[in-house]
């Protein structure tokens, strides 16, 4: 087991070992002795639910659960107030906990929930897909959708502890694996030559504890310098601009993983030197490279993207890999960047 300090603005650890879902319930007991409230996803719940609740049990833990539909929909202000309800009818105070199982969906409501809840209760992450484990569990952003667009709800709330299974994702759909996978081939490109060298060596057979470690500790470092996001975090966004461009004008039948994947190789494609080591390495984990969308087009919804700040956009230009900086853009420049990075060659 691998076990990752952060130290913001509350201190916990991020433990990442094969077979730790069974051992959550000696492990919450650092951060509560008394009432626990389980949320879960309807996909989750018959998977790992009644592992997670005996171990806690067996801990002298007492138990509440609550199963919520599964996807990005419940994500919102009426999940968000049922949860409010159930934490307020279960009687949990400030010396208990919630804890989140399954992928960032769960991870993000139950997150909030527990933000504003008594203004704060501890919470534990128990992300179940590869993109909650190497990104969402970790550092303490927590949000609902509204009608009016994603993540618009939301508080900066550091878990109390992080559980990382890797055998969870052997019940993953491929497609959410890979999803999880472009969020990682983003943390090498942006931080860690020596990831990208094991992710391009290995391909979807990578070692999984040393890469969910290791994009961890990339995730830990970033955040412990930017906590609340006012710079150095937003390297995390490489290729998410022009991502959630896609994601829009796609009405969001492309993927967020997929999506992140055509706005990494767009990037790579306008700025770095060598497009194809980047390219490569995406597909060789089943991400697409390209889109249909005209640079027109994605221009557009990008613009409306909630980044923009006046006239102005910030973008993460990939110059080398572990070498990628953060620019300022006028919204003008958006649209050539975007061409540029259609063309090959
Ligand atoms: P998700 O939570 O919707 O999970 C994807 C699907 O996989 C769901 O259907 C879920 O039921 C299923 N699932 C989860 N674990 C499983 C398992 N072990 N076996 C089988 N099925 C399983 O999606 P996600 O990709 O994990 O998270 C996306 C969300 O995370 C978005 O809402 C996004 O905004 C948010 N996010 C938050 C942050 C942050 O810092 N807070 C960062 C990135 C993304
Ligand atoms: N995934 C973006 C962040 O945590 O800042």
């Amino acid at each position: 087991m691998n076990t990752v300090r952060v130290n913001a603005s509350r201190t916990y650890e991020v433990k990442i070992g094969a077979g730790l879902l069974t051992e959550i319930g000696q492990e919450t007991r650092a951060v509560t002795t008394g009432s626990v409230l389980v949320v879960t996803d309807e996909t989750v719940a018959p998977l790992y639910l009644a592992k997670v609740y005996q171990s806690l049990k067996a801990a002298g833990l007492t138990v509440h659960t609550a199963s919520v539909p599964a996807g990005e929909r419940t994500k919102c202000v009426e999940y968000y107030v049922n949860l409010l309800s159930i934490l307020a009818a279960k009687q949990l105070t400030r010396t208990d906990a919630a804890i989140a199982l399954g992928g960032g969906v769960v991870g993000d409501l139950t997150g909030f929930a527990a933000a504003t809840y008594l203004r704060g209760i501890p919470l534990i992450q128990i992300p179940t897909t590869l993109l909650a484990m190497v990104d969402s569990s970790v550092g303490g952003k927590t949000a609902i959708d509204l009608p009016a667009g994603k993540n618009l709800v939301g508080a900066f709330h550091q878990p109390s502890l992080v559980l990382c299974d890797p055998d969870a994702l052997n019940t993953l759909p491929a497609a959410t694996f890979r999803d999880g996978c472009a969020e990682v081939i983003k943390t090498a490109i942006l931080f860690d030559p020596k990831l990208f060298a094991h992710l391009r060596e290995h391909g979807t057979d990578f070692d999984r504890e040393y890469v969910i470690t290791r994009c961890v500790e990339c995730k830990r470092d970033v955040v412990c310098a930017d906590e609340f996001d006012r710079g150095e975090r937003q390297k995390l966004n490489l290729g998410h601009t022009i991502g959630h461009a896609i994601e829009q004008c796609s009405h969001f039948t492309v993927s967020h993983g997929q999506a992140v994947a055509i706005g990494t190789a767009m990037m790579a494609r306008a700025f770095y030197p060598n497009p194809e080591e980047i390219e490569s390495v995406l597909r060789t984990f089943g991400l697409p490279t390209e889109t249909s969308f005209s640079a027109e087009d994605l221009a557009n919804a990008a613009l409306s993207d909630k980044k923009r700040d006046g006239g102005t956009l910030t973008v993460v230009v990939p110059r080398a890999i572990g070498g990628c900086t953060l620019e300022r853009i006028s919204v003008t420049e958006l649209q050539p960047i975007l061409e540029a990075g259609m063309r090959h060659g």
